[in-house]
């Protein structure tokens, strides 16, 4: 079996010096592509030297993450359009944030619109942080139609009727990672609604670790458990997920 893991951060300082152990244990798991998702100019850096380390296994995207929308976004929007080379595979992670608070929501209302049209000029898929600001990412999702974005929502959380309505502009995917398997998740309970032509395996790694390693630093290994989890909530077999996640995740970021 061959699984893709969409969403991960295998160049995190938490991983300082065991990188190539973490991607060598994703591979012997049958994790064929992890797909490194961008925060800032700050990041990049290690990303981009990681991801030339091992070509073929790790693809990367580039993007201004939400929770770094400072009053400098525009800065950091001209330090991206820099470093995109034709290497990348999505614009990402971008979108709204609003757990911590709105101080910087105008700020990362523009940046996001700023990158929604990058990605379309560029023919880019784009990778979806949303947090707390459904609202108002349906509102610019809405806006941009004319765009004709494709993408993911990585970590979803939210319901099957907001994915519908997203589904109304554009072409989308739901990335689900280690939440699924945590007890009283509200998409372990939604997932069965989703078909599996649009559902995409993440870690998020090093944040939210599956059962039952949770407390540990995630990896891009975890991947099998949480596929698992996604076979037994929607009755396919673990094959039959492997299988489409992986195809979904090849279309979508042309892999
Ligand atoms: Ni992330």
């Amino acid at each position: 079996m061959e699984f893709i893991d969409t969403h991960t951060h295998t160049y995190d300082e938490a991983f300082d010096g065991c990188e190539d152990e973490v991607i060598a244990r994703a591979v012997a798991a049958g994790v064929s592509t992890m797909l490194e998702a961008d925060i800032d100019s700050r990041e990049r850096g290690r990303m981009l030297a990681l991801t030339a380390r091992h070509p073929g296994v790790l693809r990367h995207m580039i993007g201004l993450y939400p929770g770094s929308v400072r009053d400098d976004w525009r800065d950091e929007i001209d330090a991206l359009e820099a470093a995109r080379t034709p290497e990348a595979v999505a614009v990402g992670e971008i979108g709204l944030d609003y757990h911590y608070g709105k101080e910087f929501a105008e700020q990362q209302k523009e940046a996001f619109r700023v990158q929604l049209e990058l990605a379309a000029q560029w023919d880019l898929p784009v990778n979806i942080h949303l947090r707390d600001a459904t609202g108002d990412f349906l509102d610019i999702i809405e806006d941009c139609r004319h765009l004709h974005l494709r993408g993911n929502l990585h970590a979803f959380s939210g319901s099957w009727e907001t994915f519908s309505r997203l589904s109304r502009s554009g072409d989308w995917y739901v990335g689900i990672g280690g939440v699924v398997t945590f007890r009283k998740a509200s998409i372990a309970a939604e997932l069965h609604r989703f078909p599996l032509d649009r559902l995409l395996l993440e870690t998020d790694a090093p944040y939210l670790t599956p059962v039952p390693h949770r407390g540990e630093r995630n990896e891009s290994s975890m991947i099998p458990l949480i596929a698992a989890e996604v076979a037994r909530l929607t009755g396919e077999s673990l094959e039959a997920v492997a299988a489409a996640t992986t195809a979904n995740a090849r279309k979508l970021f042309a892999l």
